[in-house]
């Protein structure tokens, strides 16, 4: 939540058209750029800061709603040219999202600029004590009051670097706080506790960002900061030290994502980018997983493999489509490695006591690594004893920094809010992982993993398919923009499937949707269906086993008996079903575990193009922010 950017760099360094003071429109356009590629995490206020040689105060441009808002308004007053910049897009927690309560704010007499991600609990005390100080403000904000404390701070210290250390020891909550002063007009200084912070290593010029997307335009080269440090860059130097000033050292990657991932692309939407992103996605995720003769290896899995042997119960962690991924991975792990496997949404495992030690495996799942919900459940797991081993998509995130070991997906950025291909990828990364961990367990022959790979391995080529039937999902889509209530249902895997169906309808197109297990409908949700109602049936194969398919075709009956419009997803030849479906969306034929990675493409596929239709924006749906890094 909230996305922020930062950069130094000279003309003179750079090699832009040198002016004599080193000062260039770059840092504008860097800034502005790192905001785009950012807007997903906030879109309530967007604004800038500038400081150049010579520059008496700060140049700022701030605006309520979404960038292009900041942009027009950056347009008709232009801003100078500058060193270094910060920018700002925000996600509102405290003040409502107008133009005075978007960031950066400002202090010390209009030199010192500052911008936050995050919640300053203690934002009241503070405020009160700088009030008794003489200070007035301007805004409902906390990040107003850190302002105002760094410039007190600065005013003692002397030095940005210093003052913002003293800063961040005086605040609780979490932040990420980058600031420019006119007195240093080469120089951003950014602090992080509990919020994201990368630093990106340019040539002459340097970088700071909420994650990688803020700078991988023009560097790939990055630095990965540890909680509560303070980072201060100029267009030559990056230099690290924690709270108390002692110097320390940021962990060095390259970012693996190609800039042109995070552009549409052709595309109308990065949603319906990222959806056809999906079959690279499976793909790039089980890439390099296997050695020459067939088994699985998992680089970076700093957990002794005796460890993972004597493990007896998995509990999966994650928030939203994440946590649905969870779901799918109990049903293969449990089948595949008779492990128990507990899925829980991460705020709720935080708060209730749960019962784990050394013998427990965590398995977080999250796209950012960043959700703070769930960065509070690791905590806590690791406190517990237990092992904890993440399964993220954003290199240099604090989730896998903060686990014993991690399993990449390879889903490369995504942009829209709504979560597509990092689910893909997630549901692909769990089942390597409960591959591995049969593998590793002796609970399937080596020749029968090596099968369920190759299995897993053709699901790209498959949900291609899926992706090139989508236009008859697009046009039922567009037929039914009337609708004010969807109903999903699914048995087993197609249980999480039905739920992240219903999700993906919620939050693209705001209509009332609800997942529910197939089973469980004649237990009171059946009362629901009435005449036209639209439901979704994920059907499983009929190919599978223990009647499931069976038992869903007498629900897809039960619930046309009485009136209900019926939307199915079935496998290709699946001639029983046929015949009680209104609406048909045909998959591929798949292994029953695996075709979540397929019955779920029609539904993000429907729930996009029902949004598109009655006109809303699916890439930046209302409310909603990518990256909760607030509890
Ligand atoms: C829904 C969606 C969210 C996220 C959830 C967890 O489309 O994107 O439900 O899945 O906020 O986010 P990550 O995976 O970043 O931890």
């Amino acid at each position: 939540m909230c996305g922020i950017v930062g950069y130094a760099g000279t003309s003179l360094l750079a090699g832009d058209d040198a002016a004599a003071s080193g000062a260039s429109a770059r840092p504008l356009e860097v800034a502005l750029g790192g905001l785009k590629r950012l807007e997903y995490r906030g879109y309530d206020s967007a604004g800038v800061a500038l400081v150049g040689p010579g520059s008496p105060t700060a140049a700022f441009a701030k605006k309520a709603g979404k960038l292009e808002n900041l942009v027009a308004a950056v347009a008709e007053q232009p801003l100078p040219d500058a060193t270094a910049a910060v920018g700002h897009t925000r996600w509102a927690t405290h003040g409502g999202p107008t133009d005075v309560n978007a960031h950066p704010h400002l202090a010390d007499e209009g030199r010192l600029a500052v911008i936050h991600n995050g919640i300053i609990e203690n934002f009241s005390e503070l405020r009160g004590s700088l009030e008794r100080d003489g200070v007035s403000f301007l805004s409902d904000t906390d990040t107003e009051v850190a302002a105002q404390l760094l410039a007190r701070e600065y005013r003692t210290a002397g030095d940005l670097t210093a003052a913002m250390a003293a800063t961040a020891r005086q605040l609780e909550g979490t932040f990420t706080l980058l600031a420019v002063h006119a007195d240093a007009p080469e120089t951003v200084v950014g602090a992080r506790h509990d919020s994201p912070l990368v630093v990106g290593l340019g040539e002459g010029e340097n970088f700071l960002g909420s994650d990688v997307a803020a700078f991988v335009a023009h560097t790939k080269e990055a630095l990965e900061l540890a909680q509560d440090q303070i980072v201060t860059i100029t267009p030559t130097s990056v230099e690290v030290s924690d709270f108390a000033g002692n110097p320390a050292e940021g962990k060095r990657f390259t970012v693996d994502w190609d800039a042109a991932a995070a552009e549409k692309g052709g595309f109308d939407s990065f949603m319906d980018k990222e959806i056809h992103d999906q079959p690279h996605a499976v793909a790039d995720t089980l890439l390099g997983r296997t050695d020459s003769s067939g088994r699985i290896i998992l680089d970076n899995l700093r957990i002794d493999e005796s460890v993972l042997r004597s493990v007896d119960k998995i509990i999966v962690i994650a928030c939203g489509t994440a946590a649905y991924a969870g779901h799918v991975a109990k049903y293969a792990i449990e089948h595949w490695c008779r492990i128990p496997v507990e899925v829980e949404l991460a705020h709720e495992f935080r708060y209730r006591d749960p019962i784990v030690d050394e013998r427990t495996l965590v398995v977080a799942i999250s796209q950012s690594g960043e959700t703070m919900d769930t960065l509070m459940a690791v905590r806590h797991a690791r406190e517990q004893g237990a092992k904890v081993l993440a399964i993220v998509n954003t290199n240099g995130s604090t989730i896998p920094r903060e686990s014993d070991a991690v399993l990449y997906t390879h889903a490369g950025p995504e942009i829209a809010v709504a979560s597509t291909k990092a689910f893909l990828a997630q549901i692909t990364a769990a089942y390597i992982l409960g591959l591995y961990l049969a593998q590793l367990r002796g609970n399937k022959f080596p020749d029968e993993v090596a099968q369920l790979f190759d299995e897993l391995r053709d699901m790209s080529r498959k949900v291609q398919t899926v992706i090139e039937r989508g236009e008859y999902v697009r046009a039922t889509a567009r037929s039914m923009q009337a609708a004010d209530k969807v109903l999903f249902l699914g048995r087993h895997v197609g249980y999480p499937v039905a739920m992240e169906g219903a999700l993906k309808l919620k939050e693209l197109a705001y209509i009332h949707a609800e997942g529910f297990a197939a089973g469980e409908l004649k237990h009171g949700p059946i009362a629901l269906i009435d005449e036209g109602q639209p439901v979704f049936v994920v059907v499983p194969s009929p190919r599978g086993r223990d009647q499931l398919h069976s038992k869903v075709v007498s629900n897809i009956q039960e619930i046309r008996a009485r009136g209900a419009r019926t939307l199915v997803i079935a496998e290709d030849g699946d001639d029983v079903v046929r015949q009680y479906a209104d609406e048909i969306f045909w998959i591929p034929q798949a292994p029953s575990l695996l075709q979540p990675l397929l019955a779920v493409v029609p539904l993000q596929i429907f729930a996009m193009a029902l949004a598109g239709a009655k006109g809303l924006d699916v890439d930046q749906p209302r409310n909603l922010a990518k990256s909760v890094t607030v509890e």
